[in-house]
């Protein structure tokens, strides 16, 4: 996942990422290859005051092997 984050380039100031990477790794544990809704929804208790959301999505799916 931190990888995928890196590669993405889904983190700004920083503050939110360890929110949205264990909300996304519990995510994936429960679900492997999550829908883009899904993933929204898993990670809709993370707030990023930087805008990284589309960043973080794509993260997400690329490390579930579903990123676009
Ligand atoms: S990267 Fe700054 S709050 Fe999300």
């Amino acid at each position: 996942m931190q990888a995928a984050f890196i590669a993405e380039q889904a983190a700004q100031c920083g503050y939110c990422s360890n929110g949205m990477v264990m909300s996304a790794v519990a995510l994936l544990r429960a679900v492997p290859h999550p829908s883009e809704a899904l993933v929204r929804r898993a990670l809709a208790g993370n707030l990023c005051r930087c805008g990284t959301y589309p960043r973080v999505l794509r993260a997400v799916l690329r490390a579930a092997g579903s990123g676009r």
